[in-house]
């Protein structure tokens, strides 16, 4: 079947790659130039493990090519997906469509019949339904059917998640819209991944819905981890505990400086947007949304107490930037904030991060960024750590003992062992645990 997939992003190189993986003769569109000539070379837009090289075998077997022209490339294509940017709009927190919209009219000047446009971009609810109209009104003859099928994978997971989903949702109302969509996902099919048919607007929602619920559990455990470190209890304990309660499920209940990326703070806006829209208030995630952006901040006084309550003139060594491991995204990290309250405080700002530092060198002007670990602590009165590569699981601590001027660590992510640490002579702190 051949696959064309509008937007070569996260989201559209990941699926374009897999797709063509299973089989499908897959061509991936975007309109930068440059993005799609780097392609052409093998160089990725994005750092995710495995895809330059799942991208490479691809291309050598002649199922994956890439593109600027949109209207030459998606001539006999069964199967369109749209999976360009909906970024947060500038000022209101909805999701900016504009992207969506203008490929939806691109595509219905070019169409030649039967074919499926399917949204895999997150869209608001609704959104199908304006585009099928662009595209209706448009005049065109050609037979089509607008379907949503929003995509779960996390970044530095992406290939994995893409080819063992827990499920596939599609929206789709029209029966043969479904049967395209069926020759897809096929060889997902066989390999049992349920697929869940809905309405179109369900599907939507679906999306929303996993991705606030996920960030509400994230918050959740971040409020009891606060609740720990005043009770004396330990965050991880109670996370174990109620996790194995198959109701409740481990997964997403790790504490931690606050979730950030390119999703969880974008995707519960535009729902609490929708929700306005349609009076009909989500207040968990209103709350969600507020107590997880006054965490981030709560981060760098946090960092702040363990220098003594003092920052000015300290120099503090961050180790690790991105928004999680495995990744080079740098939107939404927790970082950011504690970078933030760290420099208004006064305080010198060194970091390191394996794969995040031209990324962030962009947006933290102040900072000093250094090729590795142990130049990053060298002279710190606190070495915090921020995200946890696995880099950074097995430090030498003796050497970062005798690089620091101070030995006090803070570990947002509770990476390490307290009593080791404390028995090592560092003045450790970490989230929710005594
Ligand atoms: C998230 C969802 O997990 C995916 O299912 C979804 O497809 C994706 O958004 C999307 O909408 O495109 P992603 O943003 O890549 O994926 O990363 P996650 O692994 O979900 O992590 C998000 C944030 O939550 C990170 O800052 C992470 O550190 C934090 N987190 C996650 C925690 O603090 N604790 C946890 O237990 C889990």
């Amino acid at each position: 079947m051949k696959i064309a997939m509008v937007g070569s992003g996260y989201v559209g190189l990941v699926s374009g790659a897999c797709f063509a993986d299973f089989g499908h003769d897959v061509v991936c569109i975007d309109k930068d130039a440059s993005k799609i000539a780097s392609l052409d070379q093998g160089v990725m837009p994005i750092f995710e493990p495995g895809l330059a090289e799942l991208v490479a075998s691809n291309v050598k077997g002649g199922r994956l090519t890439f593109s600027t022209d949109l209207a030459g490339s998606i001539a006999g294509a069964q199967a369109i997906f749209i999976a360009v940017g909906t970024p947060s709009r500038r000022g209101d927190g909805h999701a900016d469509l504009s992207y969506v919209y203008a490929v939806a009219q691109e595509l219905s000047e070019h169409l030649t019949d039967p074919v499926v446009i399917v949204t895999k971009s997150t869209v608001p609810v609704g959104t199908g339904d304006e585009v099928e109209r662009i595209i209706a009104e448009s005049g065109t003859s050609a037979q089509f059917a607008v379907v949503s099928n929003p995509e779960f994978l996390r970044e530095g997971a992406a290939i994995g998640d893409f080819k063992r989903p827990d499920r596939i949702v599609i929206g789709a109302e029209e029966e043969w819209a479904q049967g395209v969509m069926k020759e897809v996902y096929r060889p997902l099919f066989l390999n049992k991944a349920p697929i869940l048919f809905t309405s179109r607007r369900s599907s939507e929602l679906i999306k929303y819905a996993a991705n606030a619920f996920l960030a509400t559990k994230i918050t959740f455990i971040n409020e009891m981890a606060d609740l720990c470190e005043k009770v004396g209890a330990d965050v991880q304990d109670v996370s174990r505990g109620i996790g194995l309660d198959g109701r409740i499920g481990a997964k997403f209940l790790h504490a931690g400086p606050g979730y950030g990326g390119s999703c969880f703070p974008k995707d519960t806006l535009a729902l609490l947007k929708t929700a306005e829209d349609y009076n009909s208030p989500v207040r968990l995630v209103e709350a969600v949304v507020k107590v997880n952006d006054s965490r981030k901040r709560a981060m760098g006084r946090k960092v702040i107490e363990a220098l003594g309550g003092e920052a000015r003139g300290k120099r503090v060594a961050l180790l690790g930037l991105t928004f999680k491991p495995n990744t080079d995204d740098m939107r939404d990290a927790p970082s950011i904030a504690v970078v933030q309250a760290l420099i208004d405080a006064g305080a010198e700002v060194v970091a390191y991060d394996p794969e995040g530092m031209d990324a962030a060198a962009a947006i933290m002007p102040g900072v000093t960024m250094v090729a590795n670990t142990y130049e990053a602590v060298e002279g710190a009165d606190a070495v915090v750590l921020v995200t946890e590569w696995d880099a950074f699981r097995a430090l030498d601590f003796s050497r970062v003992k005798r690089l620091v001027k101070a030995p006090v660590l803070v570990d947002l992510r509770n990476v390490y062992d307290p009593g080791e640490l404390r028995a090592a002579g560092f003045a450790y702190s970490s989230v929710g645990r005594p």
